[in-house]
């Protein structure tokens, strides 16, 4: 049984598809990843989404689908797991005892739990069906064949030691976890040997297109109109749903028309690209988890307050050395918190560290600076935003200028920052969708304040005087004080009038 008859059969999926012609674009992708055969309408829609004359003479071993929101995907993954575990035997290909697994893999929770309704959806209502279910969990059924249906999320999520019959990836390019900066090439990669044993064995990921980055971008970028190889299908939302009444399209132009084209359109953002690299952040980790406080050190410290339902309260602890801005502490009280125990324990740290005052975002409220003075700290509001603090750190991140510390969340969270650049000339930096960037904020806003610091102190950027006299790690601190007039913070970029603050310069030959 074809995926397309059992489609059009009424004792299978067909009360999914009362209204067959609004399906004509997925059936004529499933006719392709399924090498059925097409006819000509299907053929057309095949060169016009895939970019390729003609189509494979095999069924797909990997397929993606770039689709605008709504469009249909999750069900059609749902319904393709559906197949594959009812209409497919793997038990020749599997040890007594041993699973085959069709394994989908959403972005989050909800996504989760979309995905699993359709699923059970499909398997309850039809009886043929139902009667293969030998068990059901929250994430899980077990068929009686030895296939089981699961469901998770991208995060957390061991997916080694299974033996995939399939595997499907929703919404792709939205994964996001607290350990990985890449999760998606990263759960890839833990995949596909669990794939190896059982031949056919089908990876398909579908996905919202966002920025061009990413193996969603890799994917379409290195397949899309090339015969063999994966096949890459993209197409909008009413191409593939047609039902999607063109209000809802409309409405979300009027909106905001950058996103409103990747959602939609299913056209990869290029106004979206991050802020920092992989490389130059891990540069930057020379820390352990945690630097003991020095005495007779300055430190500063920003905090970037929670209400304790939503968001984590964070805090950062960091101090200049030699031109470097050094990250000391980073804390992170995860909700759901009370603000008052957590600020507690906060100030106990600025503490041991002789800080008494923090600063933090002016978007906290009254509370963070009511709490924070009950133990004699005080809480002041940053002159920067958020983007600019990020904006700040870039160049000392990239010239190896900040010491971080050993933190997987840390590295993460930075390395997920992206850079929004706006026609209107303001860039704005934020965590993609999905993702956090609380640490990242209190250690950006710890290490750019201490940056600052050298506006106060009498400390001297070696970048600017090491144009006439060798890279800077040749450079005695000695010749400190070279340097006259307005230059750039050593840490920041930014242009800082030193004179004040410096000695007379000393005289000394360029070598
Ligand atoms: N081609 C279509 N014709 C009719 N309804 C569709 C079609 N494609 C999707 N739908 C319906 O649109 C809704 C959204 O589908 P869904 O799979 O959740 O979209 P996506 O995952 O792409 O955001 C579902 O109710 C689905 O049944
Ligand atoms: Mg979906």
């Amino acid at each position: 049984m074809d995926i397309l008859r059992a489609c059009d059969d009424d004792n299978l999926f067909r009360r999914w598809f009362r209204h067959p012609e609004s399906w004509a674009a997925w059936r004529a992708f499933l006719a392709v990843l399924f090498a059925l055969p097409l006819d000509d309408e299907q053929a057309a829609l095949f060169r016009r989404h895939t970019g390729r004359e003609s189509p494979p003479a095999t069924p797909s071993s990997e397929a993606w689908l770039v689709v605008g929101r709504r469009g249909g995907k999750s069900f059609v993954m749902a319904l393709v797991a559906v197949y594959l575990a009812c209409f497919r035997s793997y038990r020749q290909h599997l040890q007594p005892g041993e699973r085959a697994t069709i394994l989908v893999i959403a972005a989050d929770r909800r996504q989760t739990r979309v995905i699993l309704r359709y699923v059970r959806g499909m398997l309850t209502n039809i009886p043929m069906l139902r009667r293969k279910i030998a068990s059901e969990t929250a994430e899980a059924f077990d068929l009686d064949n030895s296939v089981t249906i699961e469901v998770g999320t991208a995060s957390h999520r061991s997916t080694r030691g299974y033996t995939f019959a399939a595997v499907l990836c929703d919404e792709i390019a939205f994964w996001r976890t607290d350990d990985s900066a890449e999760p998606d090439y990263a759960i890839l990669d833990a995949i596909r040997p669990g794939m190896s044993t059982i031949p056919g064995s089908v990876l398909i990921c579908a996905s919202s297109p966002y920025a061009r980055r990413g193996a969603l971008w890799d994917a379409y970028r290195r397949h899309w109109g090339q015969d063999g190889g994966p096949l890459v299908w993209r197409a909008s939302t009413r191409e593939m749903n047609p039902s999607l009444p063109r209000s809802v399209v409309d409405a979300a132009v009027a909106r905001d028309p950058a996103s409103a084209a990747a959602e939609y359109m299913a056209e990869f953002r290029a106004d979206m690209e991050l802020l920092l690299t992989r490389e130059a952040v891990a540069g930057c980790v020379d820390g352990p988890h945690e630097r003991a406080p020095t005495p007779g050190r300055d430190y500063v410290a920003f905090v970037d307050p929670s209400g304790g339902s939503a968001d984590s309260m964070t805090l950062a602890v960091a101090h200049l050395e030699d031109d470097d801005a050094v990250l000391d502490a980073i804390r992170e009280v995860r909700p759901p918190f009370s603000p008052e125990a957590v600020v507690r324990q906060f100030a106990d740290l600025l503490a041991a560290y002789g800080v008494r005052r923090v600063t933090g975002d002016r978007y906290g409220g009254e509370f963070p600076r009511e709490l924070f003075r009950r133990h004699g700290v005080t809480y002041a509001t940053s002159e920067r935003t958020r983007s600019d603090l990020y904006l700040s750190l870039v160049p000392a991140v990239n010239s190896g200028r900040v010491r971080l510390l050993r933190s997987d969340r840390l590295e993460a969270q930075l390395v997920g920052l992206e850079r929004r650049t706006s026609r209107a000339g303001r860039d704005i930096v934020d965590h993609a969708p999905g993702g956090h960037d609380d640490v990242a904020n209190a250690a950006a806003g710890a290490l750019v304040l201490a940056a600052d610091s050298v506006r106060r102190g009498a400390d001297v950027e070696a970048s600017t005087f090491h144009i006439g006299y060798g890279p800077p790690p040749a450079c005695p601190r000695s010749v400190r004080g070279w340097h006259r007039g307005p230059g750039r913070s050593a840490v920041t970029g930014e242009l800082v009038d030193y004179r004040a603050a410096l000695p007379a310069p000393a005289k000394r030959r360029p070598a």
